[in-house]
């Protein structure tokens, strides 16, 4: 359920937390409107959120219903204090509290919001009332050039979802920092000191002017991690029985089962594009794919059609070329019939299938010997 909030009032309250304890959203507009005075009374809107000396956090309660916070002394909201632990969604007694965060967002921000967190792998398993919440609890961070947005070592405090920017991933390791990776525009950060309880794993740096999406810790806990526990149930049988990761630990499967996203596609439709950049790897839990390749190189193919050559079912995967090769796709791929298939950012491909790499490298070869068959020269897979 979203609560609408007028651009002004959404100005005031920038940087609190209003806390609907019982879900009433008429009431909680009503109390914005009620406190609009006091609050124009208390801060500049145009400054920044409220200083925080070493007090205890102001709170006041105006309502049964809602509670109005300011936000803990930090920079984006920043926890803290955690502690490092294995963690096992199963195990997770956490009691979290069923409050729900609504930090108030324009009509504009919650449009830009929405557009920006549709491809988010791990909100892709929420029910629709569950991704509302998710929404509604989070907020708006505005980013530098050069800014830190995480750094590796530190407690979690947020989720963070790309609304723009460039963002290096940098990793020290024996006190050197090696940059792993970057984000473009798109994806999402965060997640793991949140949902193992861990120090922050790398350093997230901004490169440019942006603007990115937080989600609090406690709601992150409340609806993703224990939404974690089930994902785990479901995927557990299956996952185990995927050839490709039959030499991984339990715990390292059960890794994957935590950050990845589930998608269904209708019959026919494409799944990948040829010669498009990557972005994450597939496996299909159920129905079929075919791979379609338009051939660069064989001059008589007629009207530079696309060709199958290739089809996968249950257990089997594809889209791990273009992130082994780093290269542009190879192939297009579109579901044969209804196709539904687990997907893993390309981040987490990195991090969580660096041991299978070797055994995709062995398939990769007999993709050459498919295209010669098909083609007469596998001449579209070299450089
Ligand atoms: P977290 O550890 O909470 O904070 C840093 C984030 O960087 C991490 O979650 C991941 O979301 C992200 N990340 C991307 N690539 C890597 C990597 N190779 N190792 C660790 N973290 C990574
Ligand atoms: P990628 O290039 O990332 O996207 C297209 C995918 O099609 C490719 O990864 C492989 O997973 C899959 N594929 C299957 N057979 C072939 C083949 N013979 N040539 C190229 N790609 C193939």
């Amino acid at each position: 359920m979203s609560v609408e909030i007028p651009a002004g009032l959404a100005e005031l309250l920038r940087g609190y937390t209003v806390e609907v304890l019982r879900t009433r959203p008429a009431d909680l507009l009503e109390f914005a409107v009620r406190h609009f005075t006091q609050l124009h009374r208390s801060r500049d809107p145009a400054g920044p959120p409220p200083e925080e000396e070493e007090q205890e956090e102001e709170e006041d309660t105006f309502t049964e219903e809602i509670r109005f916070k300011r936000p803990p002394p930090s920079k984006f909201n920043r926890r803290v204090s955690v502690c490092a632990e294995a963690y096992n969604p199963d195990d997770d007694d956490d009691d979290d509290g069923e409050t729900r965060v609504v930090q108030p967002k324009t009509d504009e921000q919650r449009h830009r919001l929405q557009e920006a967190c549709k491809d988010i792998l791990l909100f892709k398993n929420l029910d629709p009332e569950q991704f509302s919440e998710v929404l509604d609890a989070m907020f708006e961070v505005q980013v530098k050039p050069e800014e830190h947005i995480i750094d590796q070592g530190d407690d979690g405090d947020n989720f963070y979802v790309i609304e723009r920017g460039i963002y290096d991933i940098e990793v020290t390791r024996d006190a050197s920092a090696i940059c792993v990776g970057k984000y473009d525009n798109k994806g999402s950060f965060g997640e793991l000191a949140l949902m193992y309880n861990t120090p922050r794993a790398a350093t997230i740096i901004s490169k440019q002017t942006g603007a990115l999406w937080a989600l609090d810790r406690a709601t992150f806990h409340r609806l993703i991690v224990r939404n974690n526990a089930k994902k785990r149930r479901i995927y557990e049988t299956f996952i185990e029985s995927v050839p490709l990761l039959k030499s991984l630990e339990l715990s390292e499967r059960m890794k994957i089962v935590d950050v990845l996203g589930v998608k269904t596609f209708k019959d026919g439709e494409q799944i990948i594009k040829q010669g498009d950049k990557a972005d994450c790897f597939y496996i299909v839990e159920s129905g079929n794919v075919k791979i379609m390749l338009k051939s660069k190189t064989k001059a008589t193919q007629k009207d530079n059609e696309e060709v199958e050559i290739a089809r996968c079912s249950r257990g089997q995967y594809f889209g791990e070329l273009a992130l082994v090769t780093n290269k542009p796709r190879a192939a297009s791929v579109y579901a044969a019939g209804e196709a539904k298939c687990l997907v893993i950012d390309v981040q987490a491909f990195e991090r969580l299938l660096g041991s299978c790499i070797q055994i995709m490298k062995r398939n990769i070869a007999s993709y050459e010997e498919q295209l010669v068959a098909v083609f007469g020269s596998s001449a579209d897979l070299q450089d």
